[in-house]
């Protein structure tokens, strides 16, 4: 990529100027290549690749690396006009610079696992160039002070790994199953995984930040606005600027801790009522207890239902709390596995070893998902109609996280993720499907929708809650099709979901947009929108 970019330079130095004088579309687009490329490389920023060279296979292969929603790598989808890989904080500045100078505008991708692809593409017309972080994946851990720096790139399995290597196994992290997340989006948008009850999200754990603001000046927590340390931890990714590396505390994990699979499949009323009871248990057991329950139909009218925990301590303990709170769950000793907190990593990602956590490469599908969250028990009526409606369609599934634990104790304007007290637990609707078939697409993602809307009586209202790392545009996108300066209505109009993902804290997160994006410079889809201009 240096030597194409170097190439276009040196041809354009013998280019008459003539020439440069009568572009048409095509010399344009060159034109203004050339003189990014000249932008970048002035600052060494050597790894970047352009579309515009359509016979380049590697552009292709290095924008599609980390798609992790393949409906949205169609060729259908707006591709980036550039893909840069920054190496450095300094690197990742200038990225930024060049990227304002040119008349690109900017996404950013950490782990590429947005489940609505604003990492990457965009339904407006606005050509772009994605910022990639996947080179800044170092991570720094810091046993003594039980701390570590990561660069946002890394991702959780890269984390993980590391943590538990450096530390002899002693510490942890807390933050999601799925190995191949990048830390920048997953910690941007909050971060839930099975030591949350215990030790909060991963933003609950974020002590420092080096971050990059639109005007490219680095800052750390003591030299950036509180509002704005507030708002990137929790407050959405592609809002702020660009984190270049979190501070994390790490957290003590047993040398073994306990870990469970269970499934179970039979007819919709007993599952139901092993559901129903699941509601009171899962968010009321210890805080070292992480139960979560997934929910499918099956074809032939019935229903199945998996559990998975973990319990930080030995399997008599688990064993006996769970006897004694849950007996109808009939779990037997033989059902429980003692093991170390880094294997059980490797069973919640669906991995196949503790190295293969590094790996980034994953299996992909085409998804659409939703979220709830539910702060009275659903009727076992309720339960029995959903596993009635799963069973008609049997690529859909739903996932029950437990909340309660610590999240019952930290406040709900401590950060801006406001779901903790009074929440029993977090529902994820999930549909997905492994091929492009005609008219398919449309018909999964119409019948989430109906079951969402079926769900609607069960779960909290006024509004209604999601979750910001589980992205759904059905709750509205901002429209910034006519020009990215906003306006009240445009900060009004993103309440839509604003007071969804944030409920009370919107406000707060619109006065730090304003402080640090006036301009609006990182704008999305469902960004936060600047009170200003
Ligand atoms: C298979 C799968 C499993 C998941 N499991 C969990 C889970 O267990 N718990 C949970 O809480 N969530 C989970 N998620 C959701 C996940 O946390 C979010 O999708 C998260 O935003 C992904 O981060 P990323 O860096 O991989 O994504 P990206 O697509 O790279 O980024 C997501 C958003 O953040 C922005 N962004 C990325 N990097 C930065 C940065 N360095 N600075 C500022 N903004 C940035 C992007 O522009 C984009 O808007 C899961 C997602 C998938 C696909
Ligand atoms: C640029 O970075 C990407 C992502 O890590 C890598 O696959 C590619 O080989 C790099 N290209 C060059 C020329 O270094
Ligand atoms: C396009 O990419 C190919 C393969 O990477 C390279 O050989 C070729 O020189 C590039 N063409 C232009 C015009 O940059
Ligand atoms: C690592 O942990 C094991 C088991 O707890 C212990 O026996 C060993 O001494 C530790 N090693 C170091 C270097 O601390
Ligand atoms: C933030 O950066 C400044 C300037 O580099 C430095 O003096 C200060 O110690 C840093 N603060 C923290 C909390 O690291
Ligand atoms: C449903 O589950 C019940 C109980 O496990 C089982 O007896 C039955 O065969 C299953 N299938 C159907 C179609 O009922
Ligand atoms: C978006 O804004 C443009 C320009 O103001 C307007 O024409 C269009 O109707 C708007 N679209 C929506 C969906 O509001």
């Amino acid at each position: 990529m240096y030597s194409i970019a170097v190439t276009f330079l040196f041809l354009l130095s013998l280019l008459p100027t003539a020439i440069q004088a009568q572009p048409n579309a095509c010399t344009q687009d060159s034109t203004s290549n050339i003189l990014l490329s000249s932008c970048l490389l002035s600052k060494n920023i050597q790894n970047f690749t352009y579309r515009s060279n359509s016979s380049s296979s590697e552009y292709i292969k290095l924008l599609t690396f980390s798609i992790q929603n393949l409906r949205y790598s169609l060729p259908s989808n707006p591709k980036p006009a550039i893909i840069i890989f920054p190496l450095s904080e300094y690197q990742l500045q200038h990225a930024i610079l060049c990227l304002r100078q040119s008349s690109l505008t900017i996404r950013v991708r950490s782990g590429g696992h947005s489940y609505e692809g604003l990492s990457y593409t965009t339904s407006y017309n606005y050509p772009f160039g994605i910022i990639d972080l996947t080179n800044l994946n170092r991570v720094q851990v810091d046993p003594s002070s039980a701390t570590a720096w990561v660069e946002a790139g890394a991702t959780l399995g890269e984390i993980y790994y590391n943590v538990a290597v450096e530390s002899n196994q002693t510490l942890g992290f807390p933050a999601g199953s799925c190995a191949t997340i990048g830390s920048g989006g997953h910690i941007s948008g909050g971060g839930y995984g099975f030591l949350s009850r215990k030790y909060g999200l991963a933003a609950d754990n974020v002590l420092d930040v080096t971050f990059i603001d639109p005007n490219g000046r680095v800052l750390n927590r003591s030299q950036m606005d509180e509002d704005v340390f507030w708002a990137v931890r929790g407050g959405g990714g592609g809002s702020w600027g660009i984190v270049y590396a979190w501070k994390l505390r790490l957290v003590p994990v047993p040398n073994q801790v306990t870990w469970f699979n269970i499934y179970k499949s039979g007819l919709i009323e007993p599952l139901a009522d092993l559901v129903h009871k699941w509601q009171d248990v899962g968010p009321s057991l210890p805080d070292e207890f992480f139960l979560s329950t997934a929910i499918s139909g099956l074809w032939d009218g019935n229903g199945s239902v998996t559990f998975t925990g973990l319990y930080l301590g030995p399997k008599e303990s688990a064993f006996s709390i769970l006897s004694k709170r849950y007996p109808e769950l009939q779990i037997s000793e033989s059902d429980l596995e003692e093991m170390s907190w880094i294997e059980t990593t490797v069973k919640a990602a669906w991995v196949n070893s503790v190295s293969d956590l590094r790996n980034r490469g994953t299996s992909k599908n085409f998804f659409k998902a939703k979220s709830d969250y539910v702060k009275t028990p659903i009727s076992k009526e309720g339960l029995i109609g959903a596993i009635k409606f799963l069973t008609k369609e049997t690529s859909a599934y739903i996932i029950f996280k437990p909340y309660g634990g610590v999240l019952e104790r930290i406040g709900g304007t401590d950060l801006p993720f406001p779901h903790r007290a009074g929440n029993l637990y977090n529902i994820q609707y999930v549909i997905d499907w492994t091929k492009v078939e005609e008219g398919m697409t449309d018909k999964y993602i119409a019948w989430l929708r109906d079951f969402y809307a079926y769900m609607g009586s069960f779960v909290s209202k006024n509004p209604r809650a999601a979750y910001v790392n589980y992205l759904d545009l059905d709750l509205g996108t901002n429209n910034w099709t006519a020009g990215t300066s906003s306006t009240v209505d445009d900060v009004n109009h993103a309440r839509l979901w604003g007071n969804a993902y944030f409920l009370w804290n919107y406000d707060r997160l619109v006065r730090a947009k304003t402080k640090i994006d006036p301009e609006n410079v990182f704008n999305n889809e469902q960004s936060i929108p600047p009170l200003s201009k």
